[in-house]
C-alpha cells in the first residue's frame, strides 16, 4: 500500500538516517533530552540531542515543542520556541525558556533520558552580511534567548558583537556568556535605571560613533525596537528584528499569528510563523 498519509516522526538515536530532501526542511522528531535546569527561578535550559534535519537550523528559527500537560487536562498546540544554542559537532540544539503558562510549566517537567516531540526548524531566521564587520544585539526578556545564536553567527563571520543586554535585575541577564565569548556585553537594568530608552539610546550612539554598528539586530522589547528602528533610519544601519506572537499550527495555514507590516507606506499582514519570526526593521509596526 502506497497511501501514506504522513510521515512517522524520526526518532533519534533510533531511525534509519534518511537522505536530505530539500523540498521538506522540517521534520517532526523524538529528540533524547540531555539535560533540563533551572539557570534562575525563572528560565530553564534544555539540551536534546537532534535529527540531522533539526541540526541544519539556523539562528532566528523555532521548533514547535509538543510539552506534556503539567496537569490532568489536555494541553493543547505546541508551544513554539527559538533555537539557544547550536552544537553540530555533539549533535545538539539547546533551549532557554521562560515559565510562563501551562504549556511551559509541562516542558519544564521533562527528565532528562524522555523523549521530546519536536516541529522544525521553523520559520526564517535571522541572515548575516559578510561585509559586516561590528553588529550590535538588543534585547530583553525571553527576546535574549532568541538572539542567543547570533554570536554563533557573528563568531562564523569573524565579526565584532556587542550586545546591550536588558533584564529587570543582573540575575536575569540572560545569554552574557555566549556574547561575552566572542564579543562585549552591556547588561542594562531596571533595578540601576540603566534600562531606560534614554541611557540605551546614548549606548547605541556611542558604538555608533565608534564605527561599530554595522548592523542592528532585537527582541524582546516594543520600547527597544522602536528606539533602535528610529536610529537605524536615522543613520541609514540595516536591521532585523525577531517577532514573538502567538501561534498555533506554526507552519502557516491557521493565520492566527498574523500581524501588520509596514512596506513602502502600505500596511501589509503577514504570518509570523511562516514569512518570519525575522523581519527587516524598517518595515515592523511593533504592538
Ligand atoms: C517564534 C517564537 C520563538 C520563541 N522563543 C522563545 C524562547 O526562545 N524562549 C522563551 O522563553 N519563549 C519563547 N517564545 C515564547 C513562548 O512561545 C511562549 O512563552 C510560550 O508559548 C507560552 O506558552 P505557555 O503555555 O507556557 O503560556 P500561555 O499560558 O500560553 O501564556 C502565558 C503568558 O505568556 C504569553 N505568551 C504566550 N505565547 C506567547 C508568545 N508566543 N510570545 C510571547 N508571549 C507569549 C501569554 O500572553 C501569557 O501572558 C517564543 C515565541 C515565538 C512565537
Ligand atoms: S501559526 Fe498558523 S499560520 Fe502562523
Amino acid at each position: 500500500m502506497n497511501d501514506v498519509f504522513a510521515a512517522a516522526p524520526f526518532v533519534v538515536g533510533k531511525s534509519e538516517p534518511v537522505a536530505a530532501d530539500a523540498r521538506i526542511p522540517a521534520e517532526e522528531a523524538l529528540c533524547p533530552v540531555i539535560s533540563h535546569e533551572w539557570v534562575n527561578p525563572e528560565y530553564k535550559h534544555l539540551v536534546i540531542d537532534a535529527s540531522a534535519k533539526a541540526l541544519a537550523v539556523t539562528p532566528g528559527q523555532f521548533f514547535n515543542i509538543l510539552c506534556p500537560s503539567p496537569d490532568a487536562g489536555e494541553l493543547w498546540l505546541r508551544r513554539p520556541q527559538s533555537v539557544y544554542r547550536i552544537d553540530r559537532p555533539a549533535g545538539r540544539i539547546e533551549f532557554l525558556y521562560k515559565c510562563v503558562g501551562r504549556g511551559t510549566r509541562g516542558l519544564a517537567t521533562v527528565k532528562p533520558g524522555d523523549l521530546l516531540n519536536i516541529v522544525g526548524p521553523l520559520g526564517i531566521g535571522f541572515h548575516f552580511e559578510p561585509a559586516w564587520r561590528n553588529i550590535v544585539v538588543l534585547g530583553r526578556g525571553v527576546g535574549l534567548a532568541t538572539l542567543a545564536p547570533i554570536s554563533q553567527l557573528a563568531a562564523e563571520h569573524g565579526a565584532g558583537v556587542t550586545a546591550i543586554l536588558s533584564a529587570r535585575s543582573s540575575d536575569l541577564v540572560m545569554a552574557a556568556d555566549l556574547f561575552g565569548a566572542v564579543g562585549s556585553v552591556i547588561p542594562v537594568l531596571d533595578s540601576d535605571r540603566s534600562s531606560d530608552v534614554g541611557n540605551v539610546e546614548s549606548i547605541l550612539r556611542g558604538l555608533i560613533a565608534a564605527r561599530c554598528a554595522d548592523a542592528f539586530f532585537t527582541c524582546g522589547s516594543n520600547r527597544l525596537m522602536q528606539l533602535m528602528k528610529r536610529v537605524a533610519k536615522e543613520q541609514g544601519i540595516p536591521g532585523q528584528v525577531a517577532m514573538e506572537q502567538v501561534m498555533a499550527c506554526g507552519l502557516g495555514p491557521c493565520y492566527v499569528c498574523v500581524r501588520t507590516f509596514e512596506v513602502n507606506g502600505r500596511k501589509e499582514l503577514r504570518r509570523v510563523c511562516i514569512e518570519g519570526p525575522v523581519f527587516d526593521l524598517q518595515e515592523a509596526v511593533g504592538w
